[in-house]
């Protein structure tokens, strides 16, 4: 099987370099007795590969594993991509792999847990009324999650598209460090590449339209997500709002909308109550609206992204600003409200977030 050759390489060249892999295979014993028989009451959340459980190890670390649901061919490949892909990384801003188990038809990953979940609990699930996510920790999360991507792009050998960046794929610790995670429909891609695909995977409302509707997968593909995910976390909103039974607006149309009369306190989320940077909200609109382009050849590369949000260019932002895009109403009026016909889509995602207090936080 792929994964067993893929893992043993992988350990073997860190063993020889300085780091000692940090992974290790688990007992399907040892994951039942962590995770109560992967009792209900520890489910953390649901997706397409199967269930995620919350669990204890005896030496009183807290992990959490996903199993698979069913077995399959389909599902073996996405087993193997996302272990194939989490054993080559490292790096503070995405999910670590604590190891995994394969018994039978048994298939589980195991990695380190998050305490405070995904940034989808925080903008639109259980976690939503609590209103943790100030600004300043909003900024990080938009500055860290941009910096796991940097690293997926531009860092790692060969560079990785993860072609399924959203809300409740960015997980936070302890410290709403943000974790880019879920690399099951993740790419590797020799340098410069374009992957064609007949099989779209991702998920509705972040899917770039080049590759929702021809299927061509680049980085390009991510930053069109990453803007999605950036005007989430800036007002609160899902990526496509229901405005009735049949009509659906999407966050760019209400943003760019916004932006070009100026009135960027109305795009900020309410639950912040006024408390927010002015210029750097500013900043992260626009720069989210760039990346949120149809077409892909306009859009910055995340490490451009990266240097915009840490207000770091001065003369990129200032073209930005004064972008042909942001001035014109006309083209964003005849585009005000969109229909999506959800059912014609056969590649939509979904994930279920279970009912859970945060676990060791103040
Ligand atoms: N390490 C973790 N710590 C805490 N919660 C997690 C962790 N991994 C996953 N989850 C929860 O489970 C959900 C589904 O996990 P994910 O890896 O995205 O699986 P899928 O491939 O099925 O979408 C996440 O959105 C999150 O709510
Ligand atoms: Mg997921």
């Amino acid at each position: 099987m792929a994964f067993w050759f893929c893992c043993g390489k992988v350990s073997t060249r860190r063993r020889r370099g300085k780091e000692q892999p940090k992974w290790r295979v688990f007992s399907l014993k040892e994951l039942h007795s962590a995770t109560n028989n992967f009792n209900y009451d520890n489910k953390l959340g649901e997706g397409s590969f199967g269930s995620v459980y919350w669990g204890q190890l005896w030496d009183g670390s807290q992990i959490a594993v996903k199993r698979l649901k069913v077995w399959s061919n389909r599902a073996e490949t996405e087993f193997t991509v996302e272990l194939e892909i989490l054993a080559r990384i490292r790096h503070k801003n995405l999910l670590s792999l604590r190891g995994y188990c394969a018994e039978g038809q048994e298939r589980l990953i195991v990695y380190e847990y998050m305490q405070n979940l995904s940034l989808h609990s925080h903008l639109h699930g259980h976690h939503s009324f609590e209103c943790l996510l100030d600004w300043n920790r909003r900024m990080n999360i938009a500055i860290g999650s941009a910096e796991g991507i940097v690293y997926l792009h531009h860092q790692a050998t060969p560079h990785i598209i993860h072609r399924d960046i959203k809300a409740s794929n960015v997980l936070l610790d302890s410290d709403f460090r943000a974790r880019v995670a879920d690399f099951g429909f993740a790419k590797l891609m020799p340098d410069g590449a374009t992957h064609m695909t007949t099989k779209v995977k991702g998920t509705l409302g972040y899917l770039a339209p080049e590759y929702a509707m021809l299927g061509k997968a680049n980085e390009s593909c991510d930053v069109y997500s990453f803007g999605i995910l950036l005007l989430e976390l800036t007002s609160g909103k899902r990526p496509i709002e229901k405005l009735n039974s049949t009509v659906r607006r999407s966050i760019v149309d209400w943003a760019l909308h916004l932006v070009c009369e100026k009135k960027f306190s109305e795009i900020a989320d309410p639950r912040l109550n006024g408390n927010y940077v002015e210029g750097e909200l500013k900043r992260v609109v626009l720069v989210a609206l760039m990346c949120a382009q149809d077409l892909p050849e306009k859009r910055p590369t995340i490490l451009d992204v990266i240097e915009l949000l840490k207000g770091e260019s001065k003369d990129k932002f200032y073209h930005i600003e004064n972008s042909e895009m942001f001035r014109s109403l006309l083209a964003v009026e005849s585009n005000d409200e969109t229909s999506v016909a959800e059912d014609s889509l056969d590649y939509i995602s979904e994930e279920k977030e279970l009912q859970r207090p945060l676990k060791g936080n103040n």
